[in-house]
């Protein structure tokens, strides 16, 4: 079966681009710079970025691209293209498919969130809770945490959930050409337009509250270092962990993507361009809308206490209060709320795509096909995280997926390039195409750091959250039966990735023997 193919380089760096700028750009990570140190936190990010976020961004173009070239286009068939045919590798492949569809069971239902809170920003539904705790109040009983006043069951949150899942599977049923690089082409312009016209209604508020509290004392609270926090090894897994999120690494996605690229693409310089576009979306425009429009109203000590609370709160509780309050703030509360949908949007068909490729590419499923079950399968998981979010589902798939898979199988491939396709073949692999050479360091770089630099992460991490999430350790009672089901339903999913590539393995050994 032939392979679809991007239609254009700016396509394919656009879909990278939609796929890294997500609510990772503009609500998780100024939430992550707050809590580490503030301006101090960007300096394990870059150095981050520079040896382990660029570094996988490349290896993903590249392994990606000579999967596709063989006709794969998932990490089961790519690394089997490259001799990786060990037993644990196999095994770890699988994670390339199951990180993404777990990610995307939560992810679309927080998408799902923003569509409604769109709506309800033109509607002025939350104009009237003139506080913290009635705009809490407000996001709990749309997501069916509490009853009240504002919503009496969880049925509006479905409502917006039904039509964020269709659209996402309507966009990947097009396929990549005509659905992926079709939305991004004219939705990741569009966002960062919104995002600019956010950033300069931000910057030019008047200070209400207090004459100090401007928008630009807010930018200098939020980068005001604390260099104390760069001895803990915790502010360096976060900055490798906000890393890997942002910008789409280390789980599949990309690998997936650059699949459908063609033999003579540019890898170096597109994967640069679109962890760049990442990059300007999240430190420049990520950092000047939430913190500095909360700090006019809230100050510094306010921030702290938002920024303990996490992203979620930042998003859904405060942002709704401070721009209801604004001038035009209806209309700026849509506009905040479309672009985090879109931007979300152009994220999750992301997710998608790995599944979706593997059932193509490997079982010779149709494009339909592989959308239907694919649309099944996710729809029936999504409810796990709708119904029981109070029961902290969403942090467990958030675990296995967002945290587990991607801290294993990004290790993994940056190994796989380096150790086992070899530096030699996999250095002239990524610059087949190529307007421009890289520095030589890079070679170093990519064949002994960024692998030791992702063992030591895999380590350190392992030591100091995993165990405890493992054992279940801090989780109330009432929670565990919940957790253990999700947990063995994960299984179930990963047994059911297991037998089908199994079946695919098993074929290819005996063509091969
Ligand atoms: N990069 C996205 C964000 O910043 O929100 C999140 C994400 C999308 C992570 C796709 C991983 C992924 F494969």
């Amino acid at each position: 079966m032939k392979r679809e193919k991007w239609g254009s380089k700016l396509g394919a760096v656009l879909a990278v681009a939609g796929s890294a700028i997500g609510l990772g750009n503009f609500l998780r990570f100024p939430v992550q710079a707050v809590r580490n140190g503030g301006g101090a936190f960007l300096i394990p990010y870059l150095i981050t970025l520079v040896l382990m976020g660029l570094p996988l961004m490349w290896i993903e173009w590249t392994l990606g691209r000579f999967g596709g070239h063989h006709g794969h286009g998932s990490a089961p068939g790519i690394f089997q293209t490259i001799r990786a045919e060990s037993n644990l590798v196999r095994f770890l492949s699988l994670l390339g498919v199951f990180g993404p569809v777990v990610i995307f069971i939560y992810y679309t239902y927080v998408e799902s969130w923003l569509l409604g809170y769109s709506v309800f920003s033109l509607l002025g539904s939350y104009q009237h809770c003139p506080d913290q705790q009635t705009m809490s109040s407000f996001l709990r009983a749309y997501q069916g945490l509490e009853k009240n006043q504002f919503f009496s069951s969880v049925g509006p949150a479905y409502f917006f959930f039904l039509i964020t899942f269709f659209l996402n599977i309507l966009v990947v049923y097009r396929g990549v050409t005509r659905g992926i690089e079709k939305l991004c082409l004219w939705a990741v312009p569009l966002l960062f337009l919104l995002a600019v016209a956010i950033v300069a209604r931000t910057l030019t508020l008047k200070p209400v509250v207090h004459q100090e509290w401007t928008p630009l004392a807010g930018l200098g609270f939020l980068w005001n270092p604390d260099f104390s926090s760069l001895s803990d090894a915790r502010v360096w897994l976060a900055a490798a962990g906000q890393i890997f999120f942002t910008l789409s690494v280390g789980i599949g996605v990309i690998l997936t993507y650059a699949s459908y690229l063609s033999r003579d693409s540019d890898i170096i310089v597109s994967g640069m361009t679109a962890a760049a576009s990442n990059e300007l979306a999240e430190v420049i425009l990520g950092g000047s809308i939430a913190i500095p429009a909360a700090f006019v109203f809230f100050g510094p000590a306010g921030i702290q206490a938002i920024a303990r609370q996490g992203s979620f709160d930042l998003g859904f509780v405060t942002m709704p209060l401070v721009l209801k309050t604004i001038p035009l703030g209806q209309l700026f509360g849509f506009l905040w709320f479309s672009l985090l949908f879109l931007a979300g949007l152009t994220s999750s068909i992301s997710l998608a795509q790995p599944a979706l490729a593997f059932l193509q590419d490997e079982l010779g499923l149709s494009r339909r096909q592989a959308v239907v079950i694919f649309a099944l399968g996710t729809f029936a998981l999504c409810h796990f995280a709708v119904i029981l979010l109070g029961r902290g589902v969403v942090d467990e798939l958030d675990f296995w997926g967002g945290t587990f898979s991607l801290v294993v199988f990004a290790t993994t491939e940056a190994i796989l390039f380096a150790w086992v396709m070899g530096i030699d073949k996999a250095w002239t692999e990524m610059h087949a195409g190529s307007s421009i050479k890289l520095l030589g360091v890079y070679r170093f770089v990519m064949r002994y750091i960024t692998p030791l630099f992702l063992l030591a992460i895999l380590l350190a991490w392992t030591w100091q959250q995993a165990i405890p999430v493992f054992l279940l350790r801090g989780t109330s009672p009432e929670n565990v039966p919940y957790l253990i089901c999700t947990r063995f339903l994960l299984l179930l999913l990963l047994f059911g990735l297991y037998l089908m590539a199994q079946r695919v393995w098993s074929k290819k050994g005996k063509e091969t023997a």
